[in-house]
């Protein structure tokens, strides 16, 4: 779905105006669907003093419209009839025989739903087709349910859409309780479909449309599975504004993005004693930003399995938590939840090393190796641990165990844990190395740091752990590399961010025309990609 992103109403009504008057000039007989309603208003204006100017012509046009209330008369000032008589059929060119509208006086209303159906596809199905948005995401009069109609049919309009629409009546009462309209079907088989959302009213639902899954509660979201669908919306229904949350092991950190830019950041710590207080806390902090920025969606990455939205993560009190409908419970706004790698993946994606690129692969050096694999500017996701990279196996018989139960998984080498494992049992080796000497005065404990400084310093025992290190990661980053044929691997982690050394290294062993970069974001990278789901 492309969006056009207008600053008010009037420039929305001009931009789908003119997308409306290229598909006539390209196509004289072109069949339009049409909609009714406030939002398309300014769209018909713009068309018939565009017709009046001579620039578009509107003779041998065929036009469909979306739906009629039932019943209904024809001549009530109410009708779809008279709507489309008043805003546009009488002001322009167009052959009174081309235009159809469903018959809300029709005494069969199945029958007429058969026959105009029958008719749509007599003239070889709708061109173009203009959409408007309930704020309860219906399309035409397909309203949210368990299940959608897919061609044209009678329906029973809900609550909301009888008093978002008693404002063109004298009273509720008036509102007829039942339509005619095309079903999800007819309008997906159109070309091409204009949805148009303008007005504060429609934000929330825009933002569902964007940010949320397809499903029958917004039937709107059904537009997703169409290749050309073009939204125009004003400001007032597009909120740029969204939160991204990061949860991490000591922190959790929060990212407010505007139009894609990054206007505030916080963080809490991390409770890792209970479910309910942690979630609590989230929200408590969700609140407070909400104070200053009105975001529209929040995007959670956490670490750990999801499967069905169920998280589980070794060291947090998530259990088969979902945590979407958890933290749903306490805020009214879609909430997207994906592993804290694969957020890291995409903020980088977007906003860091891998902005011009349409593929590539994202791995976190620390105590595991993590990643993310973003291919055509999607997250690669699968059931259970697709996209574990981590757990890649590099060594089959006699690797070391791992806690997945596995052996030989490459972050039992690669990582930074293992670094630290190595350099240990090197040092106690070499007692006469720098590297040991660092061991010693560090309380007979290494980090990554002290391995640096003794590589820095030219400490040979240092130098051949690190070798063989950069062996492992090599290893593992070569198959990612023939799996995934990525623009870039973009390697992230304190170890990256010491000078060159590691990716020097990594570069000359890998010796290869796929881009190896460090990352840019770093510690924000997930966030900022939380905020993206
Ligand atoms: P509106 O209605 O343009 O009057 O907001 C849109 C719709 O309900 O489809």
């Amino acid at each position: 779905m492309r969006l056009i992103l207008c600053e008010n109403y009037e420039e929305l009504s001009e931009q789908a105006a003119k997308l409306v008057a290229s598909q006539i000039i390209l196509k004289p007989d072109s069949v339009l669907g049409l909609a009714t309603g406030q939002t398309p208003v300014g769209i018909y204006q713009n068309l018939v003093k565009m017709n009046k100017a001579g620039e578009i012509d509107f003779s041998n046009i065929v036009t469909f419209n979306l739906d009629e209330y039932y019943p209904i008369q024809n001549n009530n000032d109410q009708s779809y009839h008279y709507f489309m008589q008043e805003n546009l059929f009488k002001k322009v060119n167009i052959n009174p025989k081309n235009t159809h509208i469903p018959d809300g006086e029709a005494a069969d209303p199945e029958e007429e739903c058969i026959k105009y159906e029958e008719e749509i596809k007599k003239y070889g199905g709708i061109d173009l087709q203009i959409l408007g948005i309930g704020q309860n995401g219906h399309i035409g009069f397909n309203e949210p349910d368990v299940s959608l109609y897919t061609e044209t049919h009678l329906t029973d309009l809900t609550r909301s859409t009888i008093e978002a629409n008693a404002r063109f009546f004298n009273d509720e009462n008036e509102v007829p309780k039942q339509a005619l309209t095309m079903g999800i079907a007819t309008i997906l088989k159109s070309k091409k479909i204009i949805l148009l959302a303008s007005g504060a009213n429609k934000s929330r639902v825009v933002s569902e449309l964007l940010n949320g899954d397809i499903n029958t509660s917004i039937p709107a979201t059904m537009l997703k599975v169409h290749p050309d669908v073009v939204l125009i919306c004003d400001k007032d229904a597009y909120s740029g504004i969204r939160l991204g949350i990061d949860i991490g092991g000591t922190s959790v950190k929060f990212a407010v993005l505007e139009d894609n830019k990054l206007i505030y950041k916080s963080s809490i710590p991390t409770n890792k004693e209970s479910m309910d207080i942690f979630v609590k806390e989230i929200v408590v902090e969700c609140y407070k930003i909400k104070n200053n920025y009105s975001y529209k969606a929040i995007g959670v990455g956490t670490p750990g399995r999801i499967s069905d939205g169920l998280v589980t993560a070794a060291n947090l009190p998530f259990k088969n938590t979902h945590l979407a409908k958890e933290l749903k419970k306490y805020i009214d706004l879609p909430v997207n939840v994906d592993n804290d790698a694969n957020c890291a993946a995409l903020g980088e994606f977007e906003f860091g090393v891998g902005k011009d690129m349409d593929n590539i692969i994202m791995v976190t050096l620390g105590t595991g190796v993590g990643g993310g694999i973003i291919i055509d500017g999607r997250i690669c996701h699968g059931r259970y641990s697709m996209g574990e990279i981590g757990h890649i196996i590099v060594q089959s018989k006699g690797g070391l165990p791992c806690p997945c139960g596995q052996t030989g998984c490459w972050e039992q080498y690669a990582s930074v844990t293992a670094l630290i494992r190595e350099g240990e049992k090197a040092c106690l080796e070499n007692k006469d190395s720098l590297l040991y000497d660092l061991y010693l005065k560090n309380n007979n404990k290494l980090d990554g740091k002290l391995i640096f400084d003794a590589l820095e310093q030219n400490c040979e025992t240092a130098q051949k752990v690190f070798d063989e290190y950069i062996e492992w990661l090599v290893i593992g980053l070569k198959n990612l590399i023939n799996i995934f044929g990525p623009d870039a691997i973009i390697l992230a982690g304190g170890i990256t961010q010491r000078g060159s050394i590691l990716i020097d290294a990594v570069r000359n062993a890998l010796d290869t025309p796929v881009k190896i970069e460090i990352s840019k974001l770093q510690n924000d990278a997930g966030a900022l990609g939380a905020a993206m789901l």
